[in-house]
């Protein structure tokens, strides 16, 4: 890969396994990870292997043009003089916007429109990410942008409020509707005769978007989202519950290990544009009876899977009854409602992910098979 990769959510777990992939793929590759904190333990660590760790915030679109297209050696009064020698813009970008970092933020403060506000914050940091990387649209071959299914398209607006969606969908939207189109600036000779055309680029054109799937570190998680941690029921089983129902398919995908091997080989493609064909980063397909009795049968435990009554998944969550919605709209549509979309095999990466099994195998599942009152 020849060009700097800017990488915003370098620190965070897609950023973190795109950074793996890439340096395990091409070790001299030139990565540029971006952070609020380029003292914390994560940025150190990664600067320790060579990354370039700038500062900036989603929330600040200038400091995201200077990360995507001006050295971080250069001041910010140099770069209000912009001489050419000291940019260097992104030929690549990978980008992933957080939707749960504000939306706890909001929980804890007691916001009872919390889940909009999110949606809210996530949207304003993703276009002002679209909007710096049209700055550096004279560098820039490839924009990776991290989204999801829009549910709320998908069911002709059934489901119409799962927040930690629509607002990925909103940015993609944005690259699109507004064509944000800057010219380069360089002329070309394009033709028979000579002719001289001022050479312009969209963002739409060059950007692929990806969908994550279902992280499979969820099945280890005991924060807001533990649905997927089997629980004791104190007669020597445990039982995982959630409204999905046992046959519904859904993708998962060893987020930390894998994401990076799917974003290598879709910079190694030519962008999908905007309105192609999304890439779904994800194995294979999964019901959570099957991962139930994978997990079981690894383990050694004797784990079922059933199906959570209507309105009990909002029992005990702040994050319940959005959650019941979801796996309804996998229900009803599945994960990705049936809309067309580029898998594993279309880019070459057949037998090369984890499978649910290997990440089983390859994680310390002791702590997570306790009581839940101890
Ligand atoms: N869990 C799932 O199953 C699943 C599935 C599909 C998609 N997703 C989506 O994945 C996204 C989270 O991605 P992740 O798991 O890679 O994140 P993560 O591990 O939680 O890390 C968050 C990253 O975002 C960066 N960040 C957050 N706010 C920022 C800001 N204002 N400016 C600059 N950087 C900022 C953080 O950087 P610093 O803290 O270093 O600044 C960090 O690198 C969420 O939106 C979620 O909806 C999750």
């Amino acid at each position: 890969m020849e060009g700097l990769l800017v990488v915003l959510g370098a620190t965070g777990t897609q950023g973190g396994s795109v950074i793996d992939h890439v340096l395990q793929q091409s070790p001299k590759a030139q990565i540029r990870g971006v952070t609020r904190n380029t003292s914390s333990t994560t940025s150190l660590a990664l600067r320790e292997r060579g990354i370039e760790m700038v500062q900036a915030d989603m929330e600040d679109c200038a400091s995201l043009t200077m990360a995507l297209k001006v050295s971080p050696s250069v001041s910010r009064h140099d770069v209000l003089q912009v001489a050419e020698h000291i940019t260097q813009g992104a030929s690549f970008i990978f980008a992933a916007t957080d939707y749960w970092e504000p939306f706890i933020n909001y929980l804890q403060s007691g916001r009872s429109d919390k889940w909009q506000q999110a949606e809210a914050d996530e949207v304003r940091c993703g276009k002002n990410i679209v909007d710096a990387a049209c700055q550096t649209l004279d560098t820039l071959e490839h924009f990776v942008f991290s989204s999801l299914p829009s549910p709320d398209a998908i069911s002709n607006h059934t489901f119409s409020n799962l927040y930690h969606f629509e607002g990925k969908v909103k940015i993609v939207r944005y690259i699109g509707e507004k064509g944000l189109q800057c010219p380069t600036g360089k002329r070309v000779c394009d033709n028979d005769f000579g002719e001289e055309f001022a050479e312009s680029k969209q963002l739409r054109d060059v950007t692929t978007v990806l969908w994550c799937g279902c992280y499979m570190e969820n099945f280890q998680r005991w924060d807001l989202n533990s649905y997927l941690v089997p629980k004791d029921n104190g007669e020597g089983k445990f039982v995982m519950s959630t409204r999905a129902h046992p046959s519904t398919p859904m993708e998962f995908l060893a987020c930390g290990k894998d994401v990076g091997l799917f974003v290598t080989a879709v910079l190694q493609r030519q962008p999908q544009g905007v309105d192609g064909t999304p890439v779904i980063a994800s194995p294979a397909s999964m019901t959570l009876e099957d991962a139930c009795a994978a997990l079981g049968q690894l383990t050694g435990r004797n784990i079922l899977y059933q199906q959570s009554a209507v309105e009990e998944m909002a029992k005990g969550s702040p994050i319940g009854a959005v959650f019941e919605r979801m796996y309804e709209f996998y229900n009803t549509y599945g994960w990705s409602g049936g809309v067309k979309a580029v898998g594993r095999e279309d880019i070459g990466l057949s037998g090369k992910t984890s499978t649910f099994e290997s990440f089983v195998g390859e994680h310390n599942w002791d702590g997570f098979f306790v009581k839940t009152d101890d």
